[in-house]
């Protein structure tokens, strides 16, 4: 049987977390927000969704609501931005931020909203279909939302691409067979299957871009890879005696020589609904 949401990982369930990880969590996304290669990642969904001023559009799962801020900047005085996360916790913190734009803070389920059908232009949804119970069923809702010739916007980790050089041979396969499903969620190759799931939906004009990111340091890796952030707690590690120990002297070791290197594939694909 598939785990339930919650049983997940941490971005499943923020409110469920006692509050001194929530606030890690928050702070987490905050930095992954800020990272130049998350960064690359929006500007290439950005150019697929090509919002347009005074657009209507949804971001779903919008996190700490900085994307939900630069789309309302794109759509402008005449649009509006709706932000909706499962997570009242989040939902707050990114109303904290609010910068005076046409953004709407809603905590929702985005498989579940409470929105009219065809209620709005265009969709965003980053990095939250791989945290999802169902992600098929929360993109129908996505495309019931969306108005006729509407546009959806899929950004979502293929964890399964997560590759290291620079480590003693085979490390890194051993750590990753502890840590995936751990750290990461157990629908680890989200990414890749977004095309095929957009095609199944019936949607049109489809486009599925690839874009690896790359990370030249431990500390630039580990604002999105928990697996070499020596600040993530010992006990949430759940792997072999000394095996964190081990591999986290290996990263050090590496950055120190410069030889570290980690890559991981994020996906971009969009689609129109049809008119
Ligand atoms: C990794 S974060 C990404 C946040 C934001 N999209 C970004 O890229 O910064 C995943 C977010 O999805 C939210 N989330 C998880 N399941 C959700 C659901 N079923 N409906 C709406 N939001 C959800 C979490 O609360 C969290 O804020």
């Amino acid at each position: 049987m598939e785990p339930a949401q919650k049983d997940r990982t941490p971005f499943s369930d923020i409110d469920g977390l006692p509050a001194q990880m929530s606030e890690i969590v928050l702070d987490a996304l905050t930095a992954m927000g800020r990272h130049p290669e998350i960064q690359r990642v929006r500007r290439t969904a950005l150019d697929m969704l090509r919002p347009e001023p005074g657009q209507r559009l949804l971001d779903a799962g919008s996190g700490s609501g900085e994307v939900a801020r630069l789309l309302a900047a794109r759509v402008g005085p005449r649009g509006e931005v709706l932000a909706v996360d499962h997570s009242s916790a989040v939902t707050a913190a990114a109303v904290s931020r609010h910068d005076g734009s046409n953004v709407h803070y809603l905590t929702g389920d985005a498989g579940d909203l409470s929105l009219p059908d065809a209620h709005v232009d265009g969709v965003w949804c980053e990095r939250v279909l791989q945290h999802v119970d169902d992600a098929d069923e929360v993109i129908a809702e996505l495309i019931r939302v969306t108005r006729p010739g509407g546009r959806i916007c899929l950004v979502d980790t293929d964890w399964g691409s997560l590759a290291f050089d620079g480590m003693p041979a085979g490390l890194a396969d051993v750590v990753l067979g502890h840590v995936h499903g751990h750290f990461t969620p157990q629908q680890h190759d989200m990414g890749r299957t977004l095309r095929r799931r957009l095609v199944a939906a019936g949607l049109r004009d489809l486009t599925a871009t690839p874009v690896t990111c790359v990370f030249a340091t431990p500390a630039s890796a580990a604002v999105v890879l928990p697996m070499v952030n020596p600040d993530v707690p010992e006990d949430a590690w759940a792997t072999p005696p000394g095996l964190r120990d081990e591999w986290l002297a290996c990263v050090e070791a590496a950055g120190a020589s410069g030889t570290f290197l980690a890559v991981l594939t994020i996906w971009v694909a969009t689609a129109a609904t049809q008119n």
